[in-house]
């Protein structure tokens, strides 16, 4: 039994809400957990359960929960200017101070950036730029964008139509044409024998192959998330993306790094591409440009994309009403400065990042344990029937679901993709910290293993 506010508000859920990716109907009979407050990297239910939050909200979270810095910001700009557009020879003082400080922090040669308020809109936002810039050059047939399987890029028909999670193409006929989707670098599942680096290699051939096969003249652009997120945080041996890299320029194909989960500090460096030798022509960002904690993304364009558009001239014939909007620029230039200013991912860099790594690969002796991967605050715990052949469960047994809701009922929430237990909490979690989620992960896969194998 529930109290009576949570029943109160579950119905009104019931009657008016339709949630994304969730089976109403489902949801519905089930009825919602209410979040009410978060702190640090807790949460509080309207029951009054103490969560430990391993997802960040979704992924975004990194400066953590209840930031005052953030509040006040917020509140300043809402009473000086609470909005103004970007389109009419018009700017405000967050935004531009905004997109200084990002080329200051991104990698070298990305030095101009494109509002939006959403990966989803950042992608699409990349998605017709690409044609943009091979328009002005006179190719006008490069215009397919090679993405992967089991990739994730968001919603809208471009960014869905990039995500190689393929049970979210056919309630609305995508892919649309011009999407297609390269090997997955997932040594773990698709490497059989062979060697991880060398799978790495293979992997990266296979987006050379469709290169080939659609012919280089047709192909404008490759993306990529430097780890795959949501395809349940699959992390590419270290030959796979220098090769990626190395193919893409061989054959005059833009490479654009999906850095929405890996930027900011997730991965122990302010953007993955640093650590698994990316050099993007453009970057996706959201998520951890505000922690969260105002809708706000961004697309960085390097200066050899920047220039060429820039110099020809012309209207650019695309914008949002938000793009740069002066409260989300403000709250996402505070949070940065936050992430500067503490230091906080050369902590998970150096410190918390391999704390968490190294005491998750403490579970890889687990019998219910096939793969533990990661790096730096993202990680995820592969649940296996025999881990000697990498054999998974059963769908029907729901392994990932039942570890994922014994884990809750110990206070975490980590996310179940598939069988893979995901995390990604916020960046500043302590050692401490991580050795409350160690205790309720590890007693939840102690719970299962009965009822797995029951
Ligand atoms: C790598 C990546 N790109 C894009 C998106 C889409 O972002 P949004 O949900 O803000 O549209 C996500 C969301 O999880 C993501 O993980």
């Amino acid at each position: 039994m529930v109290s009576n506010m949570t029943a109160v508000l579950q119905d009104m859920d019931r009657q008016h809400h339709m949630h994304p990716f969730s089976d109403t109907k489902a949801l519905n009979e089930k009825g919602v957990r209410i979040i009410t407050k978060a702190e640090g990297c807790h949460m509080w239910t309207s029951e009054g359960e103490r969560v430990m939050d391993g997802m960040a909200g979704l992924w975004c979270v990194n400066i953590g929960y209840g930031r005052k810095e953030l509040a006040e910001v917020a509140y300043k700009q809402m009473q000086e200017l609470p909005y103004y557009n970007t389109f009419f020879q018009t700017s405000t003082q967050p935004a531009t101070e905004l997109s200084a400080k990002l080329a200051e922090v991104t990698p070298e040669g990305l030095n101009h950036v494109f509002y939006a308020n959403s990966g989803s809109e950042a992608n699409d936002t990349i998605a017709k730029m690409v044609r943009w810039y091979w328009n002005t050059k006179g190719k006008k047939s490069k215009k397919t964008i090679i993405s992967r399987v089991n990739a994730y890029h968001g919603v809208t028909m471009a960014a869905a139509s990039l995500c190689g999670l393929f049970g979210m193409h056919p309630q609305f006929d995508l892919p649309l044409p011009g999407f297609t989707h390269a090997d997955c670098p997932h040594w773990y599942r698709f490497g059989g024998d062979m060697d991880p680096e060398e799978f790495g290699i293979q992997a990266a051939r296979s987006v050379e192959t469709m290169i080939l096969q659609l012919g280089a003249e047709n192909v404008g652009a490759f993306i990529g998330e430097p780890i795959m997120g949501a395809g349940g945080v699959l992390v590419p041996p270290a030959s796979y993306w220098p090769e990626v890299q190395r193919i893409c320029r061989e054959h005059d194909v833009l490479v654009i790094a999906d850095e929405v989960i890996c930027g900011f500090g997730r991965t122990g460096t302010w953007f993955g591409s640093e650590q698994l030798g990316i050099d993007p022509d453009f970057m996706t960002m959201a998520k951890g440009l505000s922690s969260g904690y105002q809708p706000i993304s961004g697309v960085m364009i390097h200066d050899r994309i920047a220039d060429t558009l820039i110099d020809i001239g012309g209207e650019l014939q695309h914008g949002f009403t938000y793009s740069g909007h002066p409260v989300a620029s403000a709250v996402a230039l505070e949070n940065i400065n936050i992430l500067q200013r503490e230091g906080i991912v050369e902590t998970v860099g150096a410190e918390t990042g391999p704390y968490f790594q190294a005491r998750l690969r403490e579970l890889v002796d687990h019998p219910l344990v096939g793969e533990v991967r990661g790096l730096g605050m993202m990680a995820a715990v592969e649940i296996v029937e025999d881990k000697a052949i990498r054999k998974s469960f059963d769908g029907s047994k729901e392994a990932g679901r039942i570890v994922r809701d014994l884990a809750w009922d110990r206070g975490l929430l980590v996310r179940a993709t598939g069988d893979s237990l995901v995390m990604s909490p916020p960046l500043v979690m302590t050692k401490a910290d991580i050795d409350e989620l160690m205790t309720a992960l590890s007693g939840a896969l102690e719970a299962a293993e009965p009822v797995l194998r029951g």
